[in-house]
């Protein structure tokens, strides 16, 4: 065992060295497969599912957005009994709540589940780069939480996010959660497939809605999750009656979609600290002419990279992935945004679906029509970056399979669960990780440092080899 361990510490120390700076070699892909518990969901009866002491405690924290700018919140909550306050009351010092906000409830049935009571509360008019303390609940039965609103938007200012996808609520989730929660993450951007509660039946469903709620409070009470939907959100079960696509997640989560002139709370934008992140729906109509087509492009207008350098897209089918599980699933979407993520220098664009771990290099496939042929990716320098970070732990286990040989395109894949962190820096550097879930640890696995799109696409860079195109397994890599 212990040999083995230094192995992979030895592996690992490889890798990372290998891989600081976007630069060029082949692709890897790193053979470490560890599925530490079986991927089956934790009994109900499990501690981390447990509800809070009182009568109509208030269960199931969570936070996101409330705004553009990252000046408000919206505060969620469920409480099981009876309606209760929809009251948040908050202040700057502890148990000194010198502010209130009001906010409204709703309950909904969902087959023959019927949900409790849940509390959308916006909190507005909040100081930047403060922290705050929040209080919800009856007297008796209230809850005090806190969170730290982000800095205001400006080019140098630094900022750390995590990365989770289709976490699902297994003891790999629980690594997965408890492992991001040791990082220095302040918000995270959730790339879809939250609770897999559509994988039961009928009231089932409901509660494990309810149970992964209770699950990340952890997390998500005390910082905002930015939410991405994934397709165990969607829950069309006509069997069940059920006919309404993303009712559980809609009822129970909110964006803030409004803000950033969204007809829709599926697709949306926020911009937080240096980064301007673009929430989309793999799931809802994209095509040209649709509502979210006409958003996006609108949206990539309203970028201002002088006070947001760092871009970031989240959509949960990747665009480029060579796994076998989903594969070619994001050809519909790249085919109608590819040519915008280039355009407008998209640093990076993060999904998960697929459950393992990849990153690829810059590349596109802007050049080919349907009537030239030559449909293979190239190295392009104003390519984003694609990573997916499907390997939150769900019950539906790794998706271990990946196409041999590696694609061009392909940097570094592993099939194992985990999670990553982007660490900015300044308007030209950010610090990104992908961290593998180990025996009671974290493991940097894949480390690179990201040059800004914008403002670093002067520094040296290693000249990119241009002259690949089809068949070549030689690297795409390029810088
Ligand atoms: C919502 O709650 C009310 C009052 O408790 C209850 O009568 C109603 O049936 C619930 N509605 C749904 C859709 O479950
Ligand atoms: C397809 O590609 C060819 C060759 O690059 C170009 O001449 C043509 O205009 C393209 N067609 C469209 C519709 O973009
Ligand atoms: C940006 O951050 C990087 C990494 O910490 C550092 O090397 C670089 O000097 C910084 N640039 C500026 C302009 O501060
Ligand atoms: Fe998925």
């Amino acid at each position: 065992m212990r040999m083995w361990a230094s192995f992979f510490s030895l592996l690992n120390v490889a890798l990372v060295l290998m891989n600081v700076i976007e630069h060029g070699s082949a692709g890897i892909t790193s053979t470490f497969i560890r599925a530490e518990w079986a991927a089956a969901d934790i009994p109900l009866d499990n501690k981390v599912f447990e509800t809070p002491n009182g009568y109509n405690a208030p269960q199931q924290v969570h936070i996101t957005q409330g705004d553009y700018e990252g000046k408000a919140l919206i505060i969620s909550w469920v409480t099981p009994d009876a309606p209760g306050s929809s009251k948040v009351q908050f202040g700057t010092s502890e148990k000194q709540y010198q502010f209130s906000a009001e906010g409204s409830y709703s309950n909904y049935s969902f087959s023959s589940y019927k949900s409790g009571y849940i509390h959308h509360c916006l909190v507005d008019g909040l100081q930047y780069d403060t922290k705050y303390y929040y209080k919800i609940g009856d007297d008796d039965s209230g809850r005090e939480f806190r969170f730290h609103t982000p800095p205001e938007s400006g080019p140098d200012v630094p900022y750390t996010f995590g990365i989770i996808g289709d976490l699902g609520q297994t003891y790999n989730s629980l690594s997965t959660l408890q492992h991001y929660m040791e990082s220095e993450g302040q918000a995270v951007l959730f790339v879809g497939d939250l609770s897999y509660a559509d994988r039961y039946d009928n009231e089932d469903i409901g509660a494990r809605w309810d149970s992964w709620g209770r699950f990340v409070e952890p997390s998500t009470a005390y910082q905002p999750w930015l939410w991405s939907i994934g397709n165990h959100e969607i829950e069309y079960f006509p069997k069940l009656g059920e006919l309404v696509p993303f009712k559980s997640f809609l009822q129970r989560y909110r964006t803030p979609f409004e803000a950033s002139q969204s007809s829709n709370p599926l697709w949306y934008a926020v911009r937080r600290a240096s980064a301007h992140i673009i929430v989309l729906s793999s799931y809802s109509p994209y095509v040209k002419y649709t509502p979210q087509y006409i958003w996006l492009k609108e949206e990539l207008e309203r970028v201002d990279r002088e006070k947001t350098p760092w871009l970031i897209v989240l959509v949960h089918v990747p665009i480029y992935n060579s796994n076998e599980a989903h594969f070619m699933e994001g050809e519909c979407m790249r085919s109608v945004f590819e040519n915008w993520f280039v355009s407008h220098k998209v640093d990076m664009i993060f999904a998960g679906h697929v459950h393992a771990y990849e990153r690829s290099y810059r590349i596109s496939n802007i050049h080919y029509n349907v009537s030239t042929g030559g449909c293979h990716p190239i190295p392009d320098k104003s390519a984003p970056v694609y990573i997916t970070v499907g390997d939150g732990g769900n019950q539906e286990g790794l998706a271990a399979r990946f196409r041999d040989p590696q694609p061009d395109y392909s940097a570094f894949r592993e099939s194992s669960y985990g999670h990553s962190t982007l660490q900015i820096k300044n308007r030209t550097h950010a610090f990104y990780n992908w961290n593998r879930n180990d025996d009671g640890k974290k493991v940097p696995t894949d480390s690179v440092v990201f040059l800004n799109q914008y403002w670093a696409s002067n520094l040296q860079r290693r000249k990119l080899k241009r002259n690949i195109c089809r068949g070549s397994l030689s690297s795409v890599a390029a810088f």
